[in-house]
């Protein structure tokens, strides 16, 4: 196991109605007015956005409203946001949403008392101060509402890029009701479920020897996020099972299961191009990228995948190649019954420019890229190809 330092400040507050307490919680943290930052709708047409205006009203807490976030978040609607943060004066940010609500609030955060371009952080400049934020959750999934984390497009030449710093970008608190995400469309919860475990795969695939603990939280974080899926698939308002997925969302994301261990992050980085390129949601992009990049390795190096197969799927060979693949077939077929894609056709892409593909990743991430097997531009062409499934 390597050393590590592991702080998680965010302060979670999980449960039935939490969403009422945002007044008080920005109050705790000092804010006076905040910048509510909001999608593309959901949150007001389910009441959302309207419970936690009164609950910010009664605190006493001024607010100002940006909306229209959309899915994979764009520069321009930072820009904006940092423009009207100063306007307005607030001292904090409330996301009320999924990943790309929070990570454009993120990044607004970031720009807000800085003097240069906002998006000069994506370029490898390290954010020192930004405005605090704190989170609404709506859909488990992408884990940023406890993450240091966040990933904007920049329109001009369609670049997704993810920043990371762990201390000033993180949540000051984040509200977890899981009755928020009962009015989830089905591909949404499934598109989360798939990005989650994705995180978890990320870290999974190390080449860290003497992790057993984190390759145990892995695993059983893992083995419930399947178990507690389907039950929301037969059940779209069981309560624990709502309960049990937001939670893994936040676990499989906020460091718990990489400490001490090289992380890979090389599937996330040929996602992203898939995101930025032609729009698709995030996870459901994992849902083809990641058995594909699983197949590559389990040719060059199978031992982890097969640790995989044989601990969360249970496939009984004591060959790792074949156990490797048998684990990734089991994957696929839980994809398959959470209704998601498994290859680039059925992701809607079934024409995918991978010269460019390839070119934009290697521009973005650099070559090599990824830590379990450092992937060239050849590996990449191969995993992109995989992935179309024919
Ligand atoms: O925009 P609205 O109308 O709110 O609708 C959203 C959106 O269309 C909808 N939705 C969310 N909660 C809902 C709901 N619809 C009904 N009921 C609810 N309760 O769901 C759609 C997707 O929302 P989005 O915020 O895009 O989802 P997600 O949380 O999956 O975020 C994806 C983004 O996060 C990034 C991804 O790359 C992507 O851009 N990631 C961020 C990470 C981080 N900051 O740590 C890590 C991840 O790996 C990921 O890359
Ligand atoms: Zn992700």
């Amino acid at each position: 196991m390597n050393n590590f330092f592991f702080c998680t400040p965010t302060k979670y507050v999980f449960g039935r109605d939490v969403e009422n307490e945002a007044g008080q919680r920005i109050i705790d943290e000092g804010g006076t007015k905040a910048l509510i930052v909001i999608g593309g709708g959901s949150v007001v047409r389910s009441g959302l956005l309207d419970r936690v205006t009164k609950s910010l009203e009664k605190a006493g807490i001024a607010h100002c409203l940006l909306s229209g976030i959309q899915p994979n978040p764009v520069d321009t609607k930072v820009y904006e946001g940092i423009k009207m943060a100063r306007a307005e004066r607030c001292d904090f940010i409330l996301a009320v949403g999924g990943g790309s609500v929070i990570d454009t609030a993120k990044a607004i955060a970031a720009g807000v008392p800085y003097d240069g371009d906002f998006w000069d952080f994506f370029m490898g400049r390290k954010v020192e101060r930004a405005v605090p934020v704190g989170v609404v959750l709506t859909i488990p999934a992408a884990g940023s509402e406890g993450s240091g984390n966040t990933v904007i497009t920049r329109l001009d030449g369609l670049h997704k890029i993810s920043i990371r710093s762990p201390y000033a970008l993180r949540p000051k608190f984040a509200l977890m009701n899981p009755e928020l995400t009962y009015t989830l469309p089905f591909s949404q919860t499934s598109a989360g479920v798939a990005d989650m475990m994705s995180h978890i795969f990320e870290r999974y695939f190390t080449n860290t020897t003497g992790v057993e603990i984190t390759d145990r939280i892995c695993e059983g974080a893992l083995k419930a996020i399947i178990t507690e899926a389907l039950k929301i698939k037969a059940n779209p308002t069981d309560y624990d099972a709502r309960a049990n997925i937001m939670w893994s969302g936040t676990v499989a994301h906020n460091g718990i299961c990489g400490v001490g261990r090289e992380e890979d992050w090389a599937s996330h980085g040929l996602e992203h191009e898939l995101s930025a390129v032609y729009g698709v949601t995030h996870g459901a992009g994992l849902a083809v990228i990641f058995p594909a990049w699983m197949t590559f390795m389990a040719e060059r190096k199978p031992a982890r995948g097969a640790q995989l197969a044989r601990r969360v799927f249970d496939i009984d060979d004591d060959d790792d190649r074949s156990a490797a693949i048998k684990g990734i077939e089991r994957l696929k077929a839980f994809y398959r019954e959470m209704e998601l894609p498994t290859n680039l056709a059925e992701l809607g892409i079934p024409d995918a420019d991978i010269d460019l593909l390839v070119e934009k990743v290697h521009e973005n991430k650099g070559t090599p890229f990824g830590s379990y097997v450092p992937l060239y531009p050849d590996d990449s062409r191969r995993i992109y190809e995989t992935a179309k499934g024919v």
